[in-house]
């Protein structure tokens, strides 16, 4: 089974919407020297007030618009959240949803997360769902006790019914913004094993079609060598993404392997 691989660039709390327009004016300047690879869908994540700065400033480029966040009711009395539909209307087709951030610094729970997954699914989001282990927790040997049960919690209050509908993203909390990229047999088997989680929790056929994104410590230095693992679909990309060039070369790796 083919699948084209996605290269997703999480901003974080950084870029501002000058730093997005500037971002953006950078990337249409090298894609228009030489043009983009083809073969690899395109994305960003930007903060919710650089959205529009970034769609505007993209515009015309084959660059997807993605949310790093969303809450999971559709309107209501809910200070300081944002819906699916508001997204939407903003231009945003994915949203990644569980990263390690929002679990571990904002104490976001497989529940809410699982909520969450759904909540972009009814309005027509592609969710991207984050998981993976701490350190401690793959020292004491339960790295797949541990995505297994986030998988199957990010996943129990929707069924997505074709690979289009879904993103999954591996994302060790300890190679996340560290340097410390995983090694190649611990996420191909990862990877591996998400896919069987999934097998036996989706629909038939539905497995081998969703993307599987490896994300923590990315660079244009070790992607080429990530993305010939077969079970790599693309990548997750946050501190080697704000660099517009070296986002580029990232793209390259990705396209080629
Ligand atoms: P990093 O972040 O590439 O800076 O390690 C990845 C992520 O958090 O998605």
């Amino acid at each position: 089974m083919s699948r084209t691989p996605l290269v997703l660039g999480n901003w974080k709390l950084n870029l501002t919407r000058a730093g997005a327009r500037t971002w953006c004016a950078s990337f249409r300047a090298l894609a228009e020297a030489e043009p983009l690879p083809r073969g690899v869908a395109i994305g960003v994540a930007p903060t919710f007030t650089s959205l529009d700065a970034a769609r505007e400033g993209c515009a015309g480029l084959p660059v997807l618009l993605g949310a790093q966040n969303l809450h999971w009711e559709p309107s209501g009395a809910f200070t300081g959240e944002i819906s699916a539909e508001m997204l939407r209307e903003a231009g945003v087709t994915h949203a990644i949803v569980g990263h390690s951030e929002r679990r571990h610094v904002f104490g976001e729970s497989d529940e809410r997360i699982g909520r969450k997954v759904a909540a972009a699914r009814e309005a027509g989001l592609v969710p991207i769902l984050c998981v993976g282990e701490t350190e401690d927790e793959r020292e004491a040997g339960r790295t797949e006790e541990v995505i297994e049960a986030q998988l199957r919690r990010g996943l129990a209050r929707t069924a997505p019914r074709s690979g289009a509908e879904l993103v999954l993203a591996y994302e060790p909390v300890w190679a996340i913004g560290t340097g410390k990229v995983a090694l190649p047999g611990q996420v191909e088997e990862a990877h591996g094993f998400l896919r069987s989680v999934l097998a036996a929790a989706t629909a038939p056929g539905l497995a081998s079609e969703v993307r599987i994104l490896y994300g923590g410590s990315v660079n244009a230095g070790n992607a080429a060598g990530l993305i010939r693992l077969p079970e790599v679909d693309g990548f997750l990309v946050g501190g080697a993404s704000l660099d517009p060039a070296g986002f580029r070369r990232i793209l390259e790796a990705a396209a080629a392997g």
